[in-house]
């Protein structure tokens, strides 16, 4: 339903409308946005602005939304929109603008006004609300969206501008979306990184001024830093207590997501797609769509925070979230460009033997004028390489399939080799600036996605290799470069290039998603360099890091666990680490479970070992997929690191123990509080992935769950006992 809602009288307006009020004197417009726990509540000013009045927890009588402006004695706001919903510039607003525009006539300045409201409900839990907002000099519209989903306190918000004067309008900033929080202090956790060193946490109070968290890397956008952060409310969040704010923007390229602490001590959050060299220009009647921010509050910590954005993502954006996962032997780390049909056949054996379910073949299978035997050449030229792959890779499919085992494979089809044939035929299709020398990363270059040729191209990789083999069962699909000389000679507007490479890659997702809809795909990008919620919808794993090093994954996958579920993460067990081979398969198995070894160079024990661990997890691992996730102790504060999964029903659970300290005598020396338990229950704990030979130290018993989460359980780990697996499970 569309309303005008200057013109109506309060009454009327709560009476058909039970979350929108309007004060009949004032003639200001409040509309509570509301999840389980939380309300966002935007409202009018008296110069008609939309600002955000309150972000907190929900109150039971919607009426007193009203009364909270008066109730804080703050700093004159002499700009009478420092709370705007979403931030002007070049009008009254003195503050980081959301968007900032320059109209057909040349003029900077731009009000938005508030004119109307729609709410949809689009099922029992998630509403979708769009404000229209205009300014009353220029024809250029806004339109607010709020999508809600009550269950899970998440909330996305995105924009649509739309052109309505006669001439183009460039678009300088173009921001998702503008939060504004009151506390007496905020502290952000963000994250940084390079190769191998993914999600690497720092937590600091926020000081006033602006703190950015960006990227301008095009592609492998996150390498540096991804589009994810916390911001406590007061003092910092615990696992299960304070006030906690997730934010992360659904875009896999450049963004911008500033952290404003003003004058009168409150903080603006606006994020979006970085405007770095990207100021758009609008066509009249043209509308651009920003991608979505996400956002998720609680007053438990951090702790529940994640559990509600992991159930939305298991519920709503990863894709084949509620389903479960093929378990793998890839051949990265244990060939790398170095096989041919025969040794791969031994391969698909040895993944037989293992008992896994896929074997993932990696880079090095395609390219004949230049050999992909290195990263120095091939890329971009997907045929089979006739004399590795002399019978193509139908004849692997089979083999595979002979053996009992489903067969997937690397690509990474956004790229090329300067020394490739693609290269040689369609220079035009690359990323460069055709004046200036090419700079290389990793030795390759960046096809230009904004091209719908290329768009054809890209599309065409994966479309032939289904065609031809229509068993292929999963695609791990890397992106290893940044862009480096952006230029497109595809587009006339070079400030385009970024947005719309974006929107190219999504454009060629939707087309392969629209054909194959449910085979599994990897998002990987050189490690962790491209995982966000944008690429997520079309894939339904990302490769957390190269660095497999177990000690450094307990670390890492604790930093992605409070953003993505354990379900999309995917974890092999590799060489990497000085750590036992249960170690390494103990701490892979807290999510989608893979293996990077050399099969055959097991010993016995260790297959041993590797196969009964295969099988504790297809039988358990529906709780580690599909469960709630408990963080115990952290490994930053403990000698000894612990992560529960508890299955909804909270009749099963697993429990990973790990000792992250190597020091004398570290080990378990205190009980650990397990949590999400029926404290009446009782509970078995039984010791899982023994190593042959081994003997569990814990006793066969039962306990309640309030003992488990008051008292709390021993692993007994130790320097012998180095990790740690108990099942958890109701009598
Ligand atoms: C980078 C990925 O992260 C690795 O797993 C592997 O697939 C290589 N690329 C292959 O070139």
């Amino acid at each position: 339903m569309q309303k005008n809602t200057r013109g109506l009288i309060g009454i009327a307006a709560i009476t058909l409308l039970s979350f929108l009020q309007q004060d009949v004197f004032s003639q200001k417009v409040t509309i509570p946005i509301e999840t389980q726990h939380n309300a966002l509540v935007l409202q009018t000013n008296a110069t008609n602005n939309l600002g955000i009045i309150y972000l907190g927890p929900k109150l039971s009588d919607k009426i007193e939304y009203e009364a909270i402006p008066a109730a804080y004695k703050q700093t004159t706001d002499y700009t009478g929109v420092a709370n705007a919903a979403y931030a002007t510039s070049g009008s009254r607003n003195l503050f980081e603008p959301a968007i900032t525009v320059t109209h057909a006539d040349g003029n900077n300045s731009l009000d938005l006004q508030y004119v109307s409201y729609e709410t949809k409900k689009l099922d029992d839990n998630t509403s979708l609300l769009t404000i229209v907002l205009k300014d009353p000099v220029y024809e250029l519209e806004v339109k607010l969206f709020y999508k809600t989903w009550y269950n899970e306190d998440v909330t996305e918000q995105w924009t649509e501008i739309k052109n309505n004067e006669k001439g183009n309008v460039v678009l300088q900033k173009y921001a998702s979306a503008g939060l504004y929080l009151k506390a007496d202090n905020f502290y952000l956790r963000q994250y940084h990184g390079d190769w191998a060193k993914e999600m690497q946490p720092e937590e600091s109070r926020i000081t006033h001024g602006i703190k950015t968290l960006d990227s301008k890397l095009g592609t492998r956008a996150d390498l540096f830093q991804p589009p994810v952060f916390m911001v406590s409310l007061n003092k910092p969040a615990t696992e299960d207590e304070g006030s906690v704010l997730y934010g992360a923007l659904e875009w896999s390229g450049n963004f911008k997501i500033d952290l404003e602490l003003d004058n009168q001590d409150n903080l603006r959050i606006i994020a979006g797609v970085n405007n770095h060299a990207s100021p758009y220009t609008l066509k009249p009647g043209e509308v651009l769509t920003t991608p979505a921010f996400l956002s998720v509050l609680s007053h438990k910590g951090k702790g529940e925070a994640s559990r509600q954005l992991q159930a939305w993502a298991r519920n709503y954006k990863l894709l084949d979230g509620k389903g479960t996962r093929l378990t793998l032997l890839n051949n990265w780390e244990s060939t790398y460009f170095d096989f041919n049909e025969t040794k791969l056949k031994a391969l698909l054996k040895d993944t037989k033997e293992l008992g896994v379910d896929l074997f993932l073949l990696d880079d090095g299978w395609f390219a004949n004028k230049y050999p992909r035997n290195d990263d120095h050449a091939g890329l971009g030229d997907w045929q089979e390489n006739k004399s590795k792959l002399p019978n193509g890779i139908a004849t692997l499919v089979s083999e595979g399939q002979h053996n009992g085992v489903r067969f997937g494979i690397w690509v990474e089809p956004e790229m090329v080799n300067p020394k490739s044939e693609l290269y040689e035929k369609h220079p035009d299709w690359v990323v460069r600036q055709p004046k200036r020398p090419e700079y290389y990363f990793r030795n390759q270059l960046v096809l230009d996605l904004t091209n719908p040729q290329v768009q054809d191209f890209v599309f065409n990789v994966i479309d032939n290799l289904f065609t031809k083999n229509p068993n292929l069962a999963y695609i791990k699909w890397d992106c290893n470069a940044v862009v480096y000389n952006a230029y497109s000679a595809h587009l006339t507007n070079q400030s385009h290039f970024y947005l719309q490479y974006v929107q190219g890659l999504y454009s060629v997702l939707q087309r392969i998603r629209k054909k194959y809809p449910t085979v599994p795909m990897m998002l990987c990008s050189g490690g962790g360099g491209r995982v966000d919620y944008g690429a997520l919808q079309y894939f339904t794993e990302f490769w957390p890091s190269d660095n497999t090093d177990p000690l450094e994954r307990i670390f890492m996958q604790w930093e992605y666990s409070y953003f993505y579920p354990a379900i999309s993460s995917s974890n092999h067990v590799t060489d990497w680490g000085k750590q036992p081979l249960k170690y390494r398969t103990d701490v892979a198995m807290m999510g989608k479970l893979g293996f990077d070894i050399v099969v055959s160079k097991l010993n016995a024990s260790d297959l041993e070992f590797c196969r009964y661990a295969i099988k504790n997890y297809d039988a358990f691992k529906y709780v580690i997929l599909q469960g709630d996730q408990y963080r115990l102790q952290d490994p930053r504060d403990n000698a000894v690191a612990a992560m529960m999964y508890l299955n909804p029903d909270k009749r099963s659970g697993i429990v990973f123990n790990y000792l992250v300290n190597n020091r004398y005598d570290e080990g378990s020396a205190r009980p650990i509080k397990m949590k999400g338990l029926d404290p009446r229950q009782r509970y078995r704990l039984t010791e899982l992935n023994l190593y042959p030979g081994t003997t569990s130290t814990i006793a066969d018993k039962s306990y309640t769950g309030e003992f488990l989460m008051t008292v709390g359980y021993n692993p007994d780990v130790k320097a012998s006992r180095t990790s740690v697996v108990l099942l958890v499970k109701a009598e």
